[in-house]
Formats: C-alpha cells, structure tokens, sequence
C-alpha cells in the first residue's frame, strides 16, 4: 500500500475555517415566499458529478441519475429545504465548475486530496474508497510490482491517475505507460479488449466493472486508501449547512442506510 491520507484534521479546519466566514459575510440566500406563504420557490442546490461511477452515481434503466452520492445529495437538499439539481460532466470539470460557481457543490467520490484542499473546501468524510488494480483473470500481474513496463489505464484526474503517473516519474514502474480515459467504463474497455495491461481505479467501481466484464479480476492488493468528501469553492456559504445536514445524516444512520443498499457486503 503506498500511503494513507490522515487528513481529516485539515477537512475539519477548512469546514470551519468556511463557517467563520459565513458568519461575517452572512448570506442572501433564502427561499422566496408570497407573502401568504403559498408559492415557494426552492433554492436550487447544484451538484456537479461524472455518472458513470457506479455505484455513487450512474444512470438508471430510465435514464435518472442514482447511486449513493446522489441519494446522499438528496437528503442533504431535503434538510436544506433545497431543490437537488444533478448536473453530469467530465470529472476532470468538477473541481472547475464549483470555483467558478456554475455548480454549489462537487459530489462524485471524490478523494480529498492536498492539492485538491488548495483550491476547494470538503466537508466532512462520508466514505472510504481503496484504488485498486484491475487485471485480465489470466494475467501474470499479480501485485504492484507487475505493472512495471506495463500500460495502465486510469480515469483522467482521478487520484489513480495522479499516483499511477507519480509513480511512473519516480521510476517505481520501469518503462510503465499510462492511458487516460475520460471514464472507467473506457478503460475496463480496453482493458477486456488487451490493449492495455491493467486499470486502477476504485474499489466499489472496480467492482461492478468486473461483474460486469467476463475474464478480468481485481487484484488482491489495495493501492490507495483514500476519504471521499462533498467538495465546495473556497468560502462558499454553503459549506457549512451542508457539512451540518451530512453530519446529522451520518449520526443517525441514513448515509449508512444509503451505501448499504447499494454495497452489498
Ligand atoms: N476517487 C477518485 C478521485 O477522487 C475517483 C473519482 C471518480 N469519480 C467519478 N464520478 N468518476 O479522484
């Protein structure tokens, strides 16, 4: 295993770091009421994703979009009083369209990371996710050490692809090379297809993925520990509401309701 994030403390701070702020800049903005209270008009809480992640965001048989961050993301707009708007993009067009406000919040699995902390705020932990290696089931690949020389795909601007090419530049992998795919799907593709060697990736995804795929195996090895956290542009005033309700949600149970109906252990 390469490393494990302990950055929870740095999460905490920037939550508050965020709460101080809301507290001095406050904020205009509420739900508009009719004076006699009748029409109400929910704030809308936007949350950027890339849904083809299952099983934290993919897209039904009837073409919604469901899974775990989706379904968390709706209970947090429930307590807010808030009207969930999901909006699918590139992953590597999340972290851009929450700083430049297009989107209120980022919520794709997303790992909180150093160098992401540098441009977003996260609210508190709500999972945990593992990189793992994906191999073909007839692979001589059978730990990190054998995806040296080799070419590995990984989801562009996911930590697997930013620890694969870290460790690439540092010579850990020989000659390794990297694919990038705008999705996990494309490289589990090319990965069935023999042109590419192995795909790192998360574990619940990977998951599917090989359930999904005869002749391919996750290897019994984990990568990457990681936290997945809602990210948010540095400051925004609804940093700490959210953080509050995911909070509440995650002490009495119902994000563990939520990921237990679709991780079956
Ligand atoms: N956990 C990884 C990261 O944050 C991968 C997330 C990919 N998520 C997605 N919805 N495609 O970089």
């Amino acid at each position: 295993m390469k490393k494990i994030l302990k950055i929870t403390a740095l999460i905490l701070a920037a939550a508050l770091a965020a709460a101080s702020l809301n507290a001095c800049a406050g904020n205009g903005e509420s739900a508009t009421k009719t004076s006699d209270g009748a029409a109400e008009t929910k704030q809308k809480l936007i949350m950027a994703t890339n849904a083809y992640f299952p099983p934290y965001e993919f897209y039904d048989d009837s073409g919604n979009i469901i899974g775990i961050d989706a379904e968390i993301a709706e209970l947090i707009a429930d307590k807010l009083d808030m009207e969930l708007v999901i909006e699918d993009m590139e992953f590597d067009s999340i972290l851009s369209a929450i700083t430049s406000g297009k989107a209120d919040m980022g919520m794709a699995g997303m790992t909180v990371t150093e160098e992401r902390l540098k441009s977003v705020d996260f609210s508190v932990s709500y999972a945990t996710g593992k990189q793992v290696i994906i191999v073909k089931s007839d692979s001589q690949i059978t730990s990190f050490d054998g995806l040296t020389d080799k070419t590995i795909g990984v989801q562009l601007m996911t930590t697997g692809d930013t620890y694969i090419l870290e460790d690439i530049e540092s010579g850990n992998l020989g000659n390794a090379k990297l694919s990038q795919y705008a999705s996990g799907f494309e490289a589990i593709g090319d990965l069935v297809n023999g042109r590419i060697d192995a795909v790192v990736i998360d574990n619940e995804p990977a998951k599917v993925f090989v359930s999904k795929n005869e002749g391919i195996k996750i290897l019994p090895t984990e990568y990457v520990v990681e936290d997945y956290a809602i990210a948010f542009a540095k400051g925004s005033s609804l940093t700490s509401k959210v953080n509050a309700a995911l909070e509440e949600l995650i002490a009495d149970g119902s994000v563990k309701n939520v990921v237990d109906k679709y991780i079956t252990a």
